[in-house]
């Protein structure tokens, strides 16, 4: 700006003033306050220094505009509109950079937006309002000790200021205030904030007039109820001057619901008002909460909550009644299982259900059934074939509450019904949809149970229907009845359909056999569930804990598999799924390890060792017995026997010298001996008829003896096979005696039993045989000849 005198000031006057004055540097004032947006002037004092100055706020340089050079020892730095809420201000050589001092300036504001209001405390009451409390904001540096202190003045006085509240904080309350305060005039307030380094007003003035700042106390409220409305009244203090309520009711709940708000103006004399809300849910809470205030004053707070409960509206009830007709028995006679919508039991009463049931047409009065089947919500009476309707009356402490009525058809009445119906599952939903009858219908009902004794049902006017709340995984009956005028038609069962289809059941591996190479798992599904999947096929996993994880499917058909090609001796698991198209069922694992051998094998070779060594000791034994035999037999003398006659025929069964042929060691090898040698003559006699080992050997150890010697006289073969007949003494007669042999001493005895006609059946192809061969004889024999033929 003046080039030249500042080059002469910094070249001149430092050496002339260097002997005159004080060689001091310093930035004045120190420390200072100043109000926000204000301006103010800082002194840089440069004796020390020669030539130019320059300056810095908060470390940055100020526009060398604002300095203002005023004598060699003097600058002067103008700030405007300062609002920095703390600075920094530093004064430097041009020259040397060398700062020559500093200071800091912080700013304070003016307290605003004060507010007032008159009010009152928890107490309800009318008068003058005990409180006045005033609100303000002040943007401060809380480290500052700061008082602040509220002056009131009404407004045709408002050069008597008076201090009326003291506060360390931006809210202040009085009190008792002062009695002098004329409500309805206007006044003033204002907020001196003070501190040690600086005070300030607020500004501008807060004019207010002391009824709009009058907060009122809440009203008082009170809520009866009635069965179709509510009565609410509200009454307000400070009944003296205009004013506004406000009532606001709600559902008593926790989640959010609609809050309706009612509007009332009072005029001064009235001291309240009184409202009739009817549209109110029976039975159910409802919160409710007034308010008033003055003409442009503010809201009093709200009341107390109020919760009430409403009582039953009669219009409200609907009983939805409904029956489900079953199967007539025998006699004719239908149960009949009545249902409706219970009353809530939120609603306070005792509530009664009688069911009557009237012949149709007749309208005679019925038996009422209030009988323990009658429970809140269901029925079950009998009806007979004829056409009845079902009344349903409530009462409420045995005052009449509501009747509904539904109409049971006569069976075999020509009504409308519908048919075809369809049912779908959609998330656990049923859907349902029919044809309409040929009949124009009004509706539809639909009822639909799980278990036979807990029915749903609902309305419908279209030909469909969507049935929610189901169960999981139940089979539904559903039941669709057309309904017309008062009456209904007949109803029309849908096929059992399940709420949703689930799973297989249990799938459970109840055997596994395993050999050497391949293991036979055997498998079971157990539902418990009606509404289990139906099984596709099975697949079967195994594998060695090491090996790749191998998997067999069956068709359902099947139940049990053979894994082949198992390495011997490992380790297997095995599990078997089951699928069906609507998910998938895992048995638990099981565990099996192969054998090492094939025991069938083991089995099979342990066997034939048993039989090679039991035939090898067999033939062993009766090669040691027959030598013996040979060697040790003695042979009895035929010179010492004599010729006697035959003994009796008890006797004879008995007699010793067959006793040796009977014995069983002996026998054994004999039968070796003569199978060979004497089956041939007499074959069917041996086997034909009888098994008994006891004829038999009777037979074969005959044989030797009577073959070379037989009976001519013996024709019939059917007498012979009586001889197999050992029972008892007279059929063992037969033995010897024969129809066809008059002369027989033993004619005279008869048999026992007469069993020709038995025997000759039996054996009917052995007389054929025996034909073939040498009739068959009866001889006696003597020892001797015993003797002969042993000797053989
Ligand atoms: C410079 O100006 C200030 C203020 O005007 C004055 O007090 C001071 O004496 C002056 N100094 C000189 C050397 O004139
Ligand atoms: C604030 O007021 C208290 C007394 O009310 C006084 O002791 C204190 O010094 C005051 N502080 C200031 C900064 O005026
Ligand atoms: C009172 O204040 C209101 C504004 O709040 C103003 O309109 C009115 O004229 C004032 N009345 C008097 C008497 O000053
Ligand atoms: C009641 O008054 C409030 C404001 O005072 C208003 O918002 C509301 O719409 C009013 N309600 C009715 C029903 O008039
Ligand atoms: C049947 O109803 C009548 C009134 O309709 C009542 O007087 C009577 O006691 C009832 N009978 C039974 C058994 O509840
Ligand atoms: C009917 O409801 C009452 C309460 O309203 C209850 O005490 C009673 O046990 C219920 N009876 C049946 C059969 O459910
Ligand atoms: C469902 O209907 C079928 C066929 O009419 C019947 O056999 C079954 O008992 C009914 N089940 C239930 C729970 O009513
Ligand atoms: C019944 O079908 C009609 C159209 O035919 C459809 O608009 C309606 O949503 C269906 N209602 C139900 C409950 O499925
Ligand atoms: C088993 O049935 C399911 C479902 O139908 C099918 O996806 C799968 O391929 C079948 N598995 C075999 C091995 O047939
Ligand atoms: C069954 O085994 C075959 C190979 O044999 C494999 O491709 C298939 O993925 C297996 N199936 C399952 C369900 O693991």
């Amino acid at each position: 700006m003046y080039p030249f005198p500042g080059l002469f000031i910094l070249f001149v006057i430092p050496s002339i003033c260097k002997g005159q004055h004080e060689t001091t540097c310093n930035v004045v004032p120190k420390d200072q306050y100043i109000e926000v947006g204000s301006d103010t002037e800082i002194v840089c004092q440069t004796s020390c220094v020669h030539g130019k100055i320059f300056w810095t706020l908060n470390n940055r340089r100020i526009d060398e505009s604002l300095s203002n050079t005023i004598n060699s020892s003097h600058t002067v730095l103008t700030l405007r509109n300062f609002t920095h809420h703390s600075a920094t201000l530093q004064c430097h050589s041009a020259a040397t950079k060398q700062v020559l001092g500093g200071t800091t300036i912080k700013t304070y504001s003016k307290p605003s937006n004060i507010s007032c209001i008159f009010h009152y405390d928890n107490l309800k009451m009318n008068g003058i309002p005990p409180l006045f409390t005033c609100n303000w904001d002040h943007q401060i540096d809380s480290s500052l000790d700061i008082n602040y202190t509220v002056l009131y003045a009404s407004v045709g006085d408002s050069q008597t200021q008076s201090e009326i509240c003291n506060s360390k904080v931006t809210t202040c309350t009085v009190k008792n205030t002062s009695p002098a305060i004329l409500f309805g005039d206007n006044a003033t307030v204002t907020v001196r904030a003070k501190t040690a380094a600086w005070e300030v007003n607020s500004k501008p003035e807060y004019e207010f007039n002391t009824n709009h700042i009058l907060k009122m106390s809440p009203p008082v409220l009170t809520v009866t109820t009635f069965s179709d409305h509510l009565w609410v009244q509200c009454n307000r203090f400070l009944s003296s001057e205009n004013c506004h309520c406000q009532v606001k009711y709600s559902k008593a709940v926790k989640e959010s619901t609609p809050e309706w708000v009612l509007n009332k103006t009072l005029e001064s004399y009235q001291k309240g008002f009184n409202v009739t809300i009817e549209k109110v849910e029976s039975c159910t809470n409802y919160k409710f909460a007034a308010r008033c205030a003055l003409v442009q004053a503010p809201w009093s707070e709200w009341s107390h909550e109020k919760t009430v409960l409403t009582k039953l509206n009669k219009r409200h009830v609907k009983l939805r009644l409904w029956r489900q007709v079953a199967e007539p028995e025998k006699n004719g006679v239908r149960k009949v299982h009545a249902m409706w919508t219970e009353i809530p039991s939120a609603c306070q009463g005792t509530f009664t259900y009688t069911i009557k049931q009237t012949p149709y047409k007749e309208h005679v009065t019925g038996v009422n059934y209030t009988d323990s089947l009658c429970g809140n919500s269901t029925c079950d009476v009998d009806v007979n074939q004829d056409a009845h309707r079902i009344n349903l009356t409530v009462f409420d402490n045995e005052a009449l509450l509501v009747e509904d009525s539904v109409y049971v058809p006569a069976i075999g009445e020509s009504l409308p019904q519908v048919t075809d119906i369809q049912t779908s599952t959609l998330k656990g939903r049923i859907l349902v949809s029919w044809k309409a009858p040929v009949q124009p219908v009004s509706g539809y009902m639909i009822d639909y149970t799980h278990n036979g004794n807990q029915y749903q049902w609902k309305e419908s006017k279209y030909t469909n229907a969507t049935l929610v709340d189901l169960l999981d995984m139940k089979p539904y009956n559903i039941t669709v009845t057309p309904l017309f005028d008062d009456k209904t038609g007949h109803g029309t069962q849908a096929l059992q359909i399940c709420s949703r289809v689930g799973d297989p059941g249990n799938v459970t591996i109840i055997d596994v056999q395993a050999i050497d190479q391949s293991a036979r798992v055997t498998w079971t599904v157990k539902s418990q569930e009606a509404c289990s999947g139906v099984v596709v096929n099975y697949t079967v996993f195994y594998g060695t804990q090491k090996g790749p994880q191998l998997n067999v499917s069956v068709d359902s058909t099947k139940q049990d598999i053979l894994l082949k090609d198992l390495n011997p001796d490992t380790q297997y698991s095995v599990y078997v799924n089951a699928t069906a198209l609507t998910g998938t069922t895992k048995s638990s694992e099981r565990f099996f390890e192969t054998k090492t051998f094939d025991p069938r094998l083991m089995t099979a070779l342990i066997v034939c060792g048993c039989i090679t060594i039991f035939l090898v000791l067999s033939v062993g034994l009766c090669c040691a017995i027959q030598w013996k035999k040979f060697k040790e037999k003695p042979v009895p003398n035929p010179g010492l026997s004599t010729l006697a006659l035959w003994p009796s025929t008890s006797h004879q069964k008995r007699t010793q010298p067959f006793q040796p042929f009977s014995n069983p060691s002996e026998s054994l090898c004999d039968m070796v001996y003569t199978e060979e040698a004497q089956r041939t003559p007499t074959p069917p006699l041996a086997t034909g008829c009888n098994g008994n080992p006891a004829s038999e050997q009777t037979e074969e150890y005959i044989d030797p003896a009577i073959v070379p010697a037989p009976d001519s006289q013996n024709e019939d073969p059917a007498e012979l096979v009586e001889t197999h007949h050992p029972s008892s003494p007279g059929e063992s007669t037969a033995l010897l005696s024969s129809t066809n042999t008059p002369l027989s001493p033993y004619r005279s005895q008869s048999s026992v039993e007469s069993p020709a006609p038995r025997t000759s059946k039996q054996c009917k192809r052995v007389p054929v045989k025996q034909q073939e061969k040498t009739p068959p004889v009866t001889v006696y024999v003597t020892l001797d000849m015993f003797e002969q033929g042993q000797g053989r």
